[in-house]
């Protein structure tokens, strides 16, 4: 049975990973280690819960002690890194934890893989590592050659820990995959994040927070098509190898809204166009053709069949994302959109 460890798995894409290798691989026993900070929540693994392949563990991929103790216990053959503080808005009020969790929580964990021999450790990152695009070059894509080029303390703090995944293979032959992926949305995304934000906010016909013009452009893909990508990864995909993952739709963040008001047949009258964020990404693009080429991974999931069902998914599980909302999210959405002031 192969045992995976999943860290930040009581976030948006580790519980869909969890969900998804629960389902796709009976055999696979999988460990959750999540320190449920604001952006965890237990409820959203409750069915997870359920299986005996599962366990749940609460705990700081900081704290050495306790990640050791764990890979004691569980020898994993695989570790898939999801934890991590990944608002950008967030890091750009207070950039500390983020160095905290992303940069020296990795290196915990990659310090337990080596000494406890796990086959693979894979990092979860992101095509914020290679800055932006200029709008006007669609001919322009991401590929893995791309050079590192950061913009918020978000995407800063994720490139180094990419660096250091890499330096650890070299240095002490440690068997990592490190996959970069664009834009996610779907089930059990946060709604601080612009895709479930909207959403919410329409339901209760609140306005619609667009930063700046509207026009910065994002390439989405569905939350289940990036599982599935590492998945691939983490079973054939090359040590010391970087995948990029996305899905070829690039959409400006005010053409997202108003689809979300057409779906929710709400009026665009709601759009408010606000300040911008510091140091705003214009675009990403993610060329993955490497992906395709060595793992034969495609999206499988349409956009506007994706948006159909996230939005279904928003309506069905109010309670999920009403306790969030009800809680400390007010004093956050007051901080961040409070006297923002007009675009
Ligand atoms: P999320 O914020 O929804 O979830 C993060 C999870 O990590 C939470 O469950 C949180 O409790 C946990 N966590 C945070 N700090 C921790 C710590 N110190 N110790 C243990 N657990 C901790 O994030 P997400 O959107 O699911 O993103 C998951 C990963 O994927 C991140 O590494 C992110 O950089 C990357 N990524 C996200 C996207 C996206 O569109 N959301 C795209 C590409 C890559
Ligand atoms: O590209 C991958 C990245 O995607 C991940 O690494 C990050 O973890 C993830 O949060 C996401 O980062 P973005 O900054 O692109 O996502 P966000 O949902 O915060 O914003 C998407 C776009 O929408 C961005 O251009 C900012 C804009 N936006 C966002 C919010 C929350 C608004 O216009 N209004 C808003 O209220």
């Amino acid at each position: 049975m192969m045992n995976v460890l999943v860290t930040g798995g009581a976030g948006f894409i580790g519980s869909n990973f969890i969900r998804h290798t629960l389902a796709a691989h009976p055999d696979c026993r999988v460990v959750c280690l999540d320190k449920l900070t604001y952006a965890g929540n237990l409820s959203t693994l409750s069915a997870a819960m359920e299986n005996p392949n599962f366990r749940f563990v609460r705990a700081d991929i900081c704290d050495r002690e306790a990640v050791f103790r764990l890979f004691e216990e569980e020898r994993p053959d695989v570790a898939v890194n999801f934890a991590a503080e990944s608002h950008v808005d967030r890091s750009i009020e207070d950039p500390g934890v983020f160095l905290r969790t992303n940069v020296i929580g990795t290196s915990v964990l990659m310090d337990a893989a080596r000494q406890y021999g796990a086959r693979r450790f894979h990092q979860v990152s992101t095509d914020e590592v290679y800055g932006d695009l200029p709008p006007d070059r669609p001919d322009l894509l991401f590929t893995e050659e791309t050079p590192i080029r950061t913009s918020s303390p978000y995407s800063a703090s994720k490139a180094a820990a990419d660096l250091l995944v890499l330096a650890y293979h070299r240095t002490y032959g440690l068997p990592v995959t490190i996959s970069r992926c664009s834009n996610n949305y779907g089930p059990y995304h946060f709604p601080e994040k612009l895709i479930p934000l909207m959403i919410v906010n329409a339901l209760h016909d609140k306005p619609l927070p667009v930063y700046g013009e509207g026009l910065n452009v994002r390439d989405w893909l569905y939350v289940e098509d990036h599982c599935r990508a590492i998945d691939l990864i983490i079973r054939r995909g090359r040590d010391g190898e970087v995948y990029n993952v996305g899905g070829h739709n690039e959409m400006r963040n005010i053409d997202i809204v108003r689809l979300i008001c057409r779906e929710l047949n709400k009026p665009e009258s709601l759009i408010t166009f606000v300040k911008d964020r510091k140091g705003h990404d214009l675009r990403y693009a993610i060329d993955p053709a490497k992906i395709h080429r060595e793992l034969g991974w495609s999206p499988e999931t349409p956009f506007r069949e994706g948006l159909k069902k996230t939005v279904a998914w928003y309506l069905a599980n109010r309670s999920w994302w009403e306790d969030i909302i009800s809680g400390e999210y007010q004093n956050y959405y007051e901080r961040m959109y409070g006297d923002r002031g007009p675009a």
